[in-house]
């Protein structure tokens, strides 16, 4: 199995180019469904997750073709109700095909995500909102039936803002009769930027502080929509630079976008130049312990709380991260341990004791974030990181090696 191999203690420094964001250009993908014509979509990052999702649609009967980042997604054969389960049990993003296919087809036959390393991630909330959209859904073992005669607007309160059930119930809506107000919608830039996207595609989609309405039905076309940056890329490239004592600059990226995470960084003893569409981080002499609760948008994201742990084990006193949106998700702890930092896992917190370094040591990354969390690790530590499971990794962080490298650091993919 492909490995990297990183030598820490090189401050990283220099500029790096952000992607489009994965969790952005996945539902935008699924909303290619919802019509015939072309949709092309820019700024497409190149990522297994992408592979998946296009291989998903293409699947259903799309035909898709890609060039320099650009992914043009256009009709092919009839729409397909059933999606494979080899998909949708590889990522979970793949389960929104449900909505577009149902809306247009009015049955849809998608297999249940499976478990995941960052604890249980139940579609309760994606099912229960289509069926007040009037959807009849049949629960099997490892998959759904649902079927409509026809989808209705409606008014559904979701009990938690989660970010696939409001980009579910997004995309169905804008195709059933009526009007539907999502309430306690989930308010994270790639649920604007997919809203940006129907709205291209002649959808009426508004946004106020109370909930996203959608006037469904109108007739839906193609459209052209970039993608917009990767927010949790740009805070991993930004700690990458903290905590190798260096100075990197993140391109081409949307600094409000991670409001809820910059003040945390400054907390922590990183000082911070921010322009228009970049942003600076530079180490300064001490490291500071912070406290920090994950919450939805625009709270502190849940994606960075791995690789701000890394930051934080070498910050002197106690640090605590509690995590309230997947709260098993601290996979990234005993690989951590390993490497000499000092935490405890309290209920949902992360109680860390800052030590004076960090030491290379052979880990493996169980999931996408916490594989970032032990890259910056390696990086900071005092000799050699080898680091298995990198395939999860490659899920979120496109030409990692290339970009890391770029920026001074020492790594090597194995083949
Ligand atoms: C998306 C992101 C992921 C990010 C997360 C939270 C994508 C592809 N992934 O994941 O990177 O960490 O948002 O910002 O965009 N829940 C239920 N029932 C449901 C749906 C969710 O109980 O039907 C719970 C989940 O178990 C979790 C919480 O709600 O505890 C948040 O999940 P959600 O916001 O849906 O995250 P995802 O869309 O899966």
């Amino acid at each position: 199995m492909p490995q990297l191999i990183l030598s820490g203690g090189s401050p990283l420094s220099g500029r790096v180019a952000i992607e489009g964001a994965k969790n952005a250009a996945l539902p935008a993908c699924v909303a290619s469904l919802l019509t015939n014509e072309p949709v092309v979509l820019g700024r497409i990052p190149d990522l297994r997750d992408v592979e998946t999702i296009l291989a998903t649609i293409a699947s259903l009967g799309k035909t898709v073709s890609r060039s320099d980042g650009v992914v043009t997604i256009s009709h092919g054969a009839m729409l397909r109700d059933e999606a494979e389960s080899r998909f949708v049990r590889q990522m979970r993003a793949s389960f929104l095909v449900l909505g577009p296919l149902l809306a247009r087809l009015g049955r849809a036959v998608v297999p249940l995500p499976g478990g995941c390393t960052i604890g249980p991630r139940p579609v309760d909330l994606h099912l229960d909102g289509l069926r007040q959209l009037g959807a009849h859904v049949e629960r099997q073992d490892t998959a759904v039936i649902v079927t409509t005669d026809g989808l209705r607007g409606a008014d559904v309160r979701l009990p938690y803002p989660s970010v696939g059930a409001t980009e579910q119930l997004m995309i169905a809506a804008t195709l059933a009769t009526g009007e539907t107000r999502i309430e306690n919608a989930a308010r994270e830039p790639e649920i604007l930027d997919l809203a940006s996207l129907l709205s291209g595609m002649g959808a009426q989609i508004d946004i106020d502080p109370e909930g996203i309405v959608i006037a469904g039905g109108r007739p839906l076309h193609g459209a052209h929509h970039r993608i917009i940056p990767d927010r949790i890329e740009a805070g991993t490239y930004l700690l990458a630079g903290a905590i190798t004592g260096g100075q990197v600059t993140v391109e081409e990226v949307e600094p409000s976008h991670l409001g809820g995470f910059l003040p945390v960084l400054e907390q922590a003893g990183v000082s911070l130049d921010v322009g228009e569409s970049r942003i600076t981080a530079r180490a300064t002499a001490r490291l500071r312990a912070t406290r920090v609760t994950t919450a939805p948008h625009p709270g502190f994201p849940t994606d960075l709380h791995p690789p701000l742990a890394a930051l934080l084990s070498l910050a002197p006193g106690e640090s605590r991260i509690e995590e309230t949106v997947f709260k098993q998700r601290f996979g990234y702890v005993d690989p951590l341990r390993r490497m000499g930092a000092r935490i405890q896992v309290d209920d949902v917190s992360a109680v860390i004791q800052g030590v004076r370094e960090l030491r290379g040591a052979s880990v493996t990354a169980p999931d996408l974030r916490a594989g970032a969390a032990l890259v910056l690790a390696g990086l900071a530590a005092d000799g050699q990181t080898t680091l298995c499971g990198i395939e999860h990794l490659e899920r979120g962080y496109a030409r990692i090696c290339a970009k890391l490298t770029a920026l001074g650091g020492r790594v090597e993919r194995t083949a």
